[in-house]
């Protein structure tokens, strides 16, 4: 059985004081609601993983995860962060190849696969971002276009490898603009991704990787979202900066 999966990006909010409320609210109520089987990551920007993670402690479904790493190993690179480096204060996971990156921080599919084999070189688990423009989906291209970034950047790994890896469809159409994709949308394109990943890896692995929902997921549209046979679970922006909306949007499986 795959992972169920709610990771939240805080991209680039929250105060010191901010995150460590919002941690502490997310944790008592992982714990007092009794959360089981769906795994909680929290993505904070950098200076908060060392103090999230300790507010977590053992809860053992509440992870941390980065938003970024470098795809260099060490060395002279002001600014940057390496996965070793995030390794060494407990993160496990690292979403890679978020479209903000892609758009923004011109991090292209080629840098992409590059970052994703530095993470899992050093036990980091990879939240691999994939999506389509507003163009592409009015051109009706949109499949071929987001099979191609996984191609590009993670099909050169061993099945060991990728099977580390976790996916995270999200239509750059949706994302931070209150237009979810629908249910059956969602459903469409992780069932074709699922496939793919079979036509490279086998069906078994492919029915192992999690894929999960992001673009203005919220407590009202998780449930129909979630309920898809394809959908693991969901990347949240805007909805995980609240504790309440977080934990609704987990406990909409
Ligand atoms: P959103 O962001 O939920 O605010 O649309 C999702 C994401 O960018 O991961």
């Amino acid at each position: 059985m795959r992972k169920k999966i709610v990771a939240g990006n805080w991209k680039m909010n929250m105060t010191f004081e901010e995150g460590q409320i919002l941690t502490s609210e997310i944790v008592n109520m992982y714990k007092d609601e009794n959360i089981k089987d769906v795994v909680a990551i929290l993505n904070p920007p950098f200076p908060h993983i060392f103090p999230v993670k300790k507010l977590v402690g053992d809860v053992s479904g509440v992870k941390i995860g980065a938003q970024n790493c470098s795809d260099k190993a060490s060395g002279a690179f002001t600014g940057e962060v390496s996965a070793k480096i995030l390794a060494s204060f407990g993160v496990e996971y690292v979403i890679i190849g978020h479209s903000e990156r892609r758009e923004y921080f011109h991090e292209g599919n080629e840098l992409l696969a590059v970052k994703v084999k530095e993470a899992l070189a050093h036990g980091l688990k990879p939240i691999f971002c994939c999506g389509e423009s507003l163009d592409i989906r009015t051109a009706g291209t949109h499949e071929p276009n987001v099979k191609f970034q996984l191609t590009e950047s993670l099909f050169d790994l061993s099945p060991e490898d990728f099977s580390k890896v976790v996916i995270a469809y999200e239509p750059i159409w949706a994302i931070g603009t209150g237009k979810t994709a629908t249910a059956e949308q969602a459903q469409e394109m992780h069932a074709a991704l699922r496939r793919h990943i079979a036509s490279k890896y086998g069906k078994d692995i492919a029915a192992e990787t999690s894929i999960l929902y992001g673009g203005s997921c919220n407590p009202k549209n998780a449930q129909e979202i979630f309920s898809k046979e394809d959908v693991d679970g969901g990347l949240i922006g805007g909805a995980s900066l609240k504790s309440r909306d977080f934990m609704d949007i987990i406990k909409s499986f």
